[in-house]
This record gives C-alpha cells, sequence and structure tokens, in this order.
C-alpha cells in the first residue's frame, strides 16, 4: 500500500532559496560553501523518522491536552560547551524539571532540549560596531566566531560540519547517558534543594515545597502506571531535540526522504522551530519548513496580528494535522493577558490546528543600569501565570512550556529564591547570548508552575 505523498506542489529541499532572506548570512566563498554543504548531504542523520513521528504523535496528545511538554536549554550553545560535565547537568535540570510538572499536571511530560545543534543565532543587527571598527555581527558558533576580529567574524561553511559534528557528539553522549538510566531521578533527596534553606523563602511556601519533593517519589510511580513501560524505558524513549533553525543551507543539508515512509524529513533535530526574527510569511524560513514532516515551532511575538497568525499556521500546516504546528507564544509579563485573548479567538474561528506552548523568556528581557542583559525570576513566573490563566479560561490547553536555562550555577537571571540580585550578576555570567535560569532558578520555577498547574486540577 503506498500512502500520498503529502509534500506541498512546489516545494523542494530546495525552494527557499528563491525567497526573501534566503542569503542573510553573507557567505564570502560560494565555492566552499557548496563543498561543506554537499559534505552535510552526505553525512548520516542526527536523528530519524521514526522519532520525529513519535514526537508528533505526543505533540498532538498535548495540543488535546492530555501530555505536557518541557522545553529547554541554553539560548545559544557553543561548540566549547561540549563537555560531559555541562551536558549531563543540563539533561539532570530538564529529567527533574519534567518529573516536578508530572507531580502538578498529572499527564505524562515529554522533555525537549534545546541542544545538539542550538549554534545559529539571529541578531537585531547584522554588524556590529566597537571603538569605531565594524563587523558582522556573532551569529552563533554555526555560521562565525565570537571573537571581534574581522578573520572570526567571517561566516566561514567549515564550521557547517563543525556543528553538525559537535550536535552529533552531544546527542551521542546523551543517548549513553538516558540508556544508562540517570538512575538517581529516583531518589529526589538527594538533589540540591538547598534554596529551600534561604532565608527569603516563607516557612508556609518551604513547608509546601518539602512536601512535594516527598511526594515526587509518588509522581515518578504515577508515570510509570501512565504508561505500559517503566520510567526507565520512558526516559528512554521520551526525549527529543530542538533548535532554531535559521541556517537553512545546514537545515536542507540534511533533509531527506527516508525509505517506507512518504515526505521529507528534517534531520537535525526533532523539532526545529523559526525565530520571532524570521517568521515572514513569504520568507526562506516559512517556505523551507512548510515542507517537511516534522513538527515545527513558530514564535509569536507581540508584534504578530491575530490573522497573521493564522495565516502563517496555515502555510506551515496546509493539511491542519494534529502534532504538526507548535505556536509558542513570547509575548512579555505585561502583555500576555490583553495580547493572548484575541490570539486564540481568531486561531479557534480559523480552526488552527497547532499545539500552544508558551515561551515566558524572550520578551521580559531587561537591562541593569551598569549595562548587563538580565531577566528577573518574578517577570518569567507572572508571564506564565498569566498565560496559564488566559488558556484556563478560554479552554484551550496550554500544551507546554520552553525554558532558557542551565544546570549549572549561573548568575545570569535576577530572582528567584536563592535570592540573586543585580550585584551578583558578574559572579558567574557565563552564557553566549541571552541570560539563562541556573539550576536552582529553573528547579524552583518547576515547582511553581506545578503548584499552579495542580491547583487549577483540585
Ligand atoms: C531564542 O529562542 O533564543 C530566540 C532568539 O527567540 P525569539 O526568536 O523568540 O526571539
Ligand atoms: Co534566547
Amino acid at each position: 500500500m503506498s500512502t500520498p505523498d503529502p509534500t506541498p506542489t512546489g516545494w523542494t529541499p530546495d525552494s527557499w532559496r528563491s525567497c526573501p532572506g534566503a542569503n542573510t548570512i553573507p557567505y564570502p566563498d560560494a565555492e566552499a560553501l557548496s563543498r561543506e554543504t554537499a559534505r552535510l548531504r552526505s553525512l548520516p542523520p542526527l536523528v530519524t523518522s521514526w522519532e520525529i513521528e513519535r514526537l508528533r504523535k505526543e505533540i498532538a496528545e498535548a495540543e488535546a491536552g492530555r501530555r505536557f511538554i518541557l522545553q529547554g536549554g541554553d539560548c545559544a550553545e557553543t561548540l566549547e560547551d561540549c563537555r560531559p560535565d555541562r551536558i549531563a547537568a543540563k539533561l539532570k535540570i530538564l529529567l527533574q524539571m519534567s518529573l516536578v510538572l508530572v507531580h502538578g499536571v498529572k499527564k505524562p511530560v515529554t522533555r525537549v532540549g534545546r541542544f545538539a545543534g542550538q549554534y545559529a543565532k539571529p541578531r537585531s543587527s547584522p554588524t556590529e560596531t566597537r571603538q569605531g571598527v565594524t563587523l558582522p555581527s556573532y551569529f552563533g558558533d554555526l555560521i562565525n566566531r565570537a571573537e571581534f576580529t574581522s578573520e572570526a567574524r567571517m561566516p566561514d561553511p567549515h564550521l557547517l560540519v563543525r556543528g553538525y559534528q559537535h550536535a552529533s557528539l552531544t546527542l551521542n553522549f546523551i543517548r549513553a547517558l538516558v540508556d544508562g538510566g540517570f538512575a538517581d531521578l529516583h531518589h529526589p533527596e538527594y538533589w540540591d534543594l538547598s534554596f529551600f534553606t534561604h532565608a527569603s523563602l516563607s516557612p508556609a511556601v518551604r513547608a509546601e515545597y518539602e512536601r512535594m519533593t516527598a511526594n515526587l517519589a509518588d509522581g515518578l510511580r504515577f508515570m510509570e502506571a501512565l504508561g505500559e513501560r517503566t520510567v526507565d524505558d520512558l526516559t528512554r524513549v521520551e526525549f527529543f531535540t530542538s533548535h532554531e533553525g535559521l541556517n537553512l543551507h545546514y537545515e536542507s543539508s540534511q533533509t531527506r526522504r527516508v525509505p517506507r515512509r512518504a515526505g521529507y524529513y528534517c534531520l537535525t533535530a526533532h523539532m526545529p522551530w523559526i525565530g520571532e526574527r524570521s517568521r515572514q510569511p513569504d520568507g526562506a524560513h516559512v517556505e523551507f519548513f512548510r515542507g517537511v514532516r516534522n513538527p515545527v515551532g513558530i514564535k509569536i511575538g507581540p508584534s504578530a496580528a491575530p490573522e497573521q497568525v493564522v495565516s502563517l499556521a496555515r502555510a506551515l500546516n496546509p493539511a491542519g494535522e494534529s502534532g504538526k504546528l507548535v505556536l509558542i507564544t513570547r509575548l512579555g509579563a505585561d502583555q500576555a493577558a490583553s495580547l493572548l485573548p484575541p490570539l486564540l479567538g481568531a486561531a479557534g474561528q480559523a480552526g488552527v490546528k497547532g499545539c500552544w506552548m508558551c515561551d515566558p523568556m524572550h520578551a521580559n528581557g531587561i537591562t541593569t543600569p551598569s549595562g548587563v542583559k538580565t531577566r528577573s525570576f518574578d517577570a518569567i513566573l507572572r508571564e506564565l501565570e498569566e498565560t496559564y490563566e488566559v488558556f484556563e479560561r478560554e479552554g484551550v490547553p496550554l500544551g507546554g512550556v520552553h525554558f532558557e536555562l542551565t544546570g549549572d550555577d549561573v548568575t545570569e537571571c535576577v530572582g528567584g529564591a536563592a535570592g540573586i540580585t543585580e550585584a551578583d550578576l558578574s559572579t558567574n555570567y557565563a552564557t553566549a547570548c541571552d541570560p539563562r535560569l541556573n539550576y536552582q532558578q529553573a528547579l524552583e520555577m518547576a515547582f511553581l508552575l506545578a503548584r499552579r498547574m495542580g491547583r487549577a486540577k483540585a
């Protein structure tokens, strides 16, 4: 029996090349670019079509309110960050947060990492000027290098292959760790919960945290009961990768047909997404991602008009399939409550099929008086709460959340029970791009979200 080909008419893995935005990365040497992309085309895939199909199924469940998606990781991964301790710490925080969330939402939670390919960054300006010298901006390790020299900032197509290699090393280690079982998940008492003892936490909240931690073992049993499989088994299967699909040379070189399945798969990640700055309806990114079988995310910022979101959704999910489109709102704590109802209304009226997620990070950036980019824990939490409230009121499932976080002890976002202040930011400010929640902040955020969502169920 042959399945009809779902590829949209006129689409090819290269049809994006004639659209606006196709040439935003000024590679100086076209020949070197085609040599490196030819190499990428010949290399094995990083992920497989059956994993992608499995994620689509899980996203379809989240869309229907039967599952929750936790997406998180660095704003920008660097090749230098490809180290076992960092990778393990990131995996651990995501796994721990997902358990906390299972406890609150009483649904299975799917983990989607921002890793193994989050190497390309959109910039608000294509150039950067320092002391009268203007050079191309740093676009992430997949494109150029951070150092402020003309040599480092020149887009280098060999970095496409280097990025692929590091994504592959990262993924290999993650798959091995996950296969090994991450046994400490069964022992929440070993988690680093030292922030509970911080003075700024009220005794009532502390008691609630402690109660929830004590109950986490129940959450594990609950998760085991939800599937017929064991937690180790679930952990192994339910792990997915994502990154912003900014560099279409990279994405299209790993996009292929696979045996015994219809359509094209983008095999760099399970769930690529289109960023806020590259979602032009007639642009190269929408053209490219409308043709692949992967679930595709799209960021929705405050400037997106409801009718524009509807037409983007139609373009990216022409057949109206469940599990295909992930609408990631990033509207800001102050605007989420007013911007969401018209968005949800228009989407509902147009019959848009998509899984809604909230990214409470990207519209809550602030700069301190001394010029440090940060985000406040409270604003992030407020956007989540306001968003959750609107979805609850409108009767639409909020299918997941999207965070920038790290498993390390960085000081990049202010606030949280650990009490990071503006003055602390210089202690360990390590991000290659936007400020991330550190280990304790991320875990606390999961606790608070679980508490809020758990309350809604009562
Ligand atoms: C990001 O996710 O790192 C990012 C740049 O987001 P956005 O496109 O929503 O600004
Ligand atoms: Co970011």
